[in-house]
């Protein structure tokens, strides 16, 4: 068997593999590209995760304007901003269309409008350069970043908590998934960020360039959890599946009664804006830490988890936020896993996490393409083999665990 550039050691899967000249030892590179939701991300990274160039454009600020984020306007941002930030993260890294190994690009799940800028724009470079393309799932490369910063050994539990997904799965390897538990409804930061339009967040002179999410950890600092209760959901279901939208019902409930309370128009800040922050916050964490405290029991009882140094993985915008880190430190230290959460700028969004994915494919060569093969982009994808049902029969319940900290 020879070396060849896209797949190294491992047996070349294409025909007519054009790189087999390359020869060995060359260090292999790629190219990622994120434009799933609202940033439009790329990076260039060689395979040992050394990231050589990036540039990310946000829409956040668009999308704070107009409450929330209105897939043309998504989209048009992206086929805007696309081609200029290529091009910067490869004027940063000095390297040339032609030195590529290959071209990773998100292509499931996410808007399918801001999916086919990605996806279109890829199609169009690989073709151009004859490079060969990978297509990556947007979930799988959030889960996979950690990989790139530590040296994580599969399996592992990751819980996945971002604007457009909550989900709990173990990790098999790069591209195996046993998913046990997800949203029923909507995703924790989707929550977040609806609680902080309806509390106006945008008008407070700390949060008007902040995500929801942003702006409630940083209200939240100063706010009194106990001040209000909120339920915590699915109290009584022993799955790992999330629920949010009973949580922003409740916190709507309290702010009409608070605004009319106060006099106070929407749009004008409330008195207690800051507590009802802390208490959604302590609310949202808990829920997550003891979903997650399920599944590291169910995991632990199907033996899904290494004896030695098992650990859980965090990531999705969510997990940026220090109190529920700190929550789920509660859990992971109560049961003896580690706790891996990569810094917040490789949390959200980024083309980076898209790169390393394709580098980890690369490696294993494993869903590379030709750039002449037709690829369609996914909205709705899951990650991996579906066994919330196997763990909702486990019935697993959960010893209680304080977990209350102060913010
Ligand atoms: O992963 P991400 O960048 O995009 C999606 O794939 O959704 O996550 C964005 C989400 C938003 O809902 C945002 O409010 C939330 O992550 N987020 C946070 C924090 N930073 C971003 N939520 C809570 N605390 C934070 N510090
Ligand atoms: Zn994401």
């Amino acid at each position: 068997m020879f070396l060849c550039a896209v797949t190294g050691p491992v047996r070349c899967w294409m025909k007519h593999c054009t790189l087999r000249s390359f020869g060995a030892g060359r260090p292999r590179l790629v190219l990622g590209i994120e434009t799933s939701c609202d940033e439009t991300g790329a990076a260039v990274l060689d395979e040992a995760g050394v990231i050589l160039g990036e540039s990310l454009h946000s829409q956040k600020q668009t999308h704070l304007d107009a409450g929330g984020i209105i897939p043309t306007v998504a989209q048009r941002l992206h086929r805007e901003n696309i081609s200029r930030v290529v091009q910067e993260a490869l004027d940063r890294s000095g390297i040339e269309p032609s030195e590529l190994t290959a071209v990773a690009t998100t292509v499931k799940p996410g808007l399918a409008l801001s999916l086919g800028i990605g996806l279109d724009f890829s199609l169009k470079f690989v073709r151009l350069h004859e490079k060969p393309f990978i297509p990556i799932h947007h979930m799988e490369a959030h889960a996979l970043t950690v990989r790139m910063l530590h040296p994580v050994d599969f399996p592992f539990l990751v819980l996945l908590v971002s604007g457009g997904h909550s989900l709990l799965a173990m990790a098999k390897g790069i591209d195996e998934f046993f998913l046990l538990g997800q949203t029923l409804d909507e995703a924790a930061g989707d929550t977040l960020d609806k609680i902080a339009r309806r509390l106006s967040l945008k008008n407070h002179p700390e949060c008007s360039t902040l995500s929801g999410g942003q702006a409630i950890e940083i209200l939240a600092k100063d706010g009194d959890q106990l001040a209000f209760h909120f339920k915590s959901p699915m109290g009584q279901l022993f799955d790992c599946n999330f629920s949010f939208a009973g949580l922003r019902n409740q916190v709507t409930i309290a702010i009409q009664k608070k605004e009319k309370e106060e006099g106070i128009e929407t749009g004008q800040l409330l008195s207690c804006a800051k507590d009802i922050a802390a208490a959604a916050q302590y609310t949202v964490a808990s829920h997550i830490a003891k979903r997650t405290h399920r599944a590291i029991l169910f995991c632990k009882a199907k033996g899904l988890l290494p004896q030695h140094n098992p650990s859980l993985v965090v990531s999705g915008g969510v997990a940026s936020n220090e109190y529920i880190r700190q929550t789920l430190k509660i859990v992971t230290d109560a049961t003896g896993l580690q706790l891996l959460c990569p810094p917040s700028k490789f949390c959200t969004d980024n083309g980076v996490m898209i790169a390393w994915n394709g580098i980890e494919r690369l490696k294993q060569g494993k869903g590379i393409v030709s750039h002449t093969q037709e690829v369609h982009y996914e909205p709705k994808a899951p990650l991996g083999l579906d066994i919330t049902t196997d763990v909702k029969e486990a019935a697993i319940k959960i010893p209680p665990l304080k977990l209350r900290i102060n913010s």
